[in-house]
């Protein structure tokens, strides 16, 4: 279904995001044929060019990042077509009224400004935006993570936002919401009556949830090295995970149902602190090792100083106080340079209470569903069987499996091309409210601190294994295992 005409304003134009997930993601949808005339994209940055010159860029970016099935040469023309660009500064007048020029010629259309530049510019950006009087009945804001680095700083992230833009127009990216398998685990919940009965502590033994990288920093040193998985990964796309599954059932989709379910489960989460936090977290770093069959450096090689406690790895036992989860561990692991990609959730079902089978019938082992986001995304329910045969009753493991490749000839659309035309329909289900950013950071603040009190070092572990063996710990303490994927 095609969207109303809009005018998408990037900040950070030229940056990596905008050259590797916005530009690529708005091409898909032009060639979706979402996009409707007069329907144009501004990149805008510092950077001294002209349109010509950012559609050259452009042209180069869906080259290197659309697949080849994907690019044909009409779409690209036209999406081209679409583009300008306007060299501006942030913190200065700098390029503000040929933007305000352009712009006055779409006053009547969707307006998003995305910011995808350092947070430090999110309040001269905002502040500019205001002055240059660019704010229009229809006009949204775009941030992208990190918003803030504690709940301290994210809250004066959200205050200068909050000071020029109302909550209903700004829209926080949380690129994990994107992805189909994720959205599809609304749909798995709440368009089945079979699980729903059983998602509780009576039922459900435990929950896994794993977002395992086998890439290293990336040439992002600079910002990763300040940040650190806990903040990188958990403070928003592992909790954003852990709250849709443990969830109650929103009563309608529409965005502040959805996220007045999120924000309950956030504010139900068992504090770590400094009394617990060595028992419930394990923080990793990786070492020298082997990745898709080459050497790679170690963690500490990689960056300039050679010296650093970040951690690229963490693994927590986390817990959500109410009557649903009492008792329930959700088990949270995430880092780089692991032994694959591979992002899955486990729900672990309780064993069954009595067994009639004898032990040459072989063990019965407790079900599973896993929810595996990427890559392979699919949906496997694990059941005993019978062993088909005449040789009596012998039990046998086997999946229910739905792979989404398998089952669906469609291409697995990227997270941002979802989110950017939300922003335009102006659905915010799949955004972050502010009070949830800083009910996760309310959570992940006494764990950093609990780290700095108790002097809480990083274990290493080598490139390409499942990080550190205390990791390992964390899980068989409790006489449970990592799922390990087939
Ligand atoms: C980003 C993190 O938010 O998510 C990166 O900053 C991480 O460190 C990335 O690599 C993972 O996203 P995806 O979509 O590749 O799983």
């Amino acid at each position: 279904i095609p969207v109303e005409p809009f005018d998408y304003v990037v900040f950070g134009g030229t940056g990596d995001l905008a050259e590797r997930k916005l530009l690529p993601a708005l091409y898909h949808r032009q060639r979706a044929g979402q996009l409707t005339d007069p329907t144009r994209i501004i990149g805008a940055s510092r950077t001294e060019m002209d349109d010509a010159a950012y559609r050259d860029y452009a042209r180069t970016a869906l080259e290197d990042h659309v697949a080849p099935a994907d690019r044909d040469l009409d779409n690209i023309e036209e999406f081209l077509q679409r583009l300008h660009y306007v060299s501006i500064d942030a913190r200065s007048e700098r390029g503000w009224d040929q933007l305000q020029t352009l712009l006055a010629e779409g006053n009547e259309r969707v307006r998003a400004f995305y910011l995808a530049v350092r947070p430090a510019l999110f309040g001269d950006i905002a502040t500019q935006i205001r002055d240059n009087g660019l704010i229009t009945d229809k006009t949204r804001i775009v941030v992208e993570k990190p918003i803030g680095r504690d709940l301290g700083s994210a809250q004066k992230l959200n205050d200068v936002i909050g000071s020029v833009f109302a909550e209903e127009q700004i829209f926080r990216i949380d690129h994990y919401l994107g992805k189909e398998t994720v959205q599809n685990l609304m749909a798995l919940r709440f368009a089945n009556a079979l699980y729903e009965p059983l998602w509780n502590s009576a039922h459900i033994d435990h929950v896994q949830i794993t977002v395992a990288e086998s890439v290293g920093l990336e040439g992002r040193a600079d910002y990763y090295d300040t940040a650190g998985a806990l903040r990188d990964m958990v403070q928003n796309h592992m909790l954003q995970l852990l709250c849709l599954v443990a969830m109650e059932a929103p009563s309608s989709l529409e965005a502040e149902s959805v996220r007045d379910e999120k924000l309950k489960v956030l504010r139900a989460l068992k504090p770590v602190d400094s009394g617990n936090s060595d028992r419930v977290t394990v923080r990793g770093q990786y070492r020298a090792g082997a990745s898709a069959g080459g050497a790679v450096k170690g963690y500490l090689d990689e960056l300039e100083t050679g010296v650093s406690d970040t951690e690229t790895f963490v693994a927590i036992k986390a817990e959500v106080e109410n009557w649903r989860w009492a008792g329930v561990p959700f088990y949270l692991r995430t880092g780089k340079r692991l032994a694959a990609r591979m992002s899955e959730i486990v729900i672990s079902f309780k064993p069954i209470p009595h067994s009639i089978f004898d032990d040459t019938a072989g063990r019965v082992i407790a079900n599973q569903l896993v929810i595996r986001l990427q890559p392979d995304e699919g949906v496997k329910q694990w059941l005993m069987i019978k062993d088909p045969g005449p040789g009596g009753m012998r039990l046998r493991h086997v999946p229910l499996d739905m792979s989404f490749a398998g089952s669906f000839a469609t291409r697995n659309p990227d997270a941002y091309e979802r989110l950017l035309l939300d922003v335009v329909r102006s659905n915010q289900t799949l955004f972050m409210r502010r009070d949830e950013v800083e009910a996760a950071w309310r959570w992940v603040d006494p764990i950093l601190a609990a780290w700095e009190e108790n002097g809480d070092k990083v274990q290493g572990y080598t490139a390409g294994t499942w990080g550190p063996s205390h990791a390992i710990a964390l899980i068989e303490r409790d006489g449970r295992t990592w799922h390990e994927s087939d």
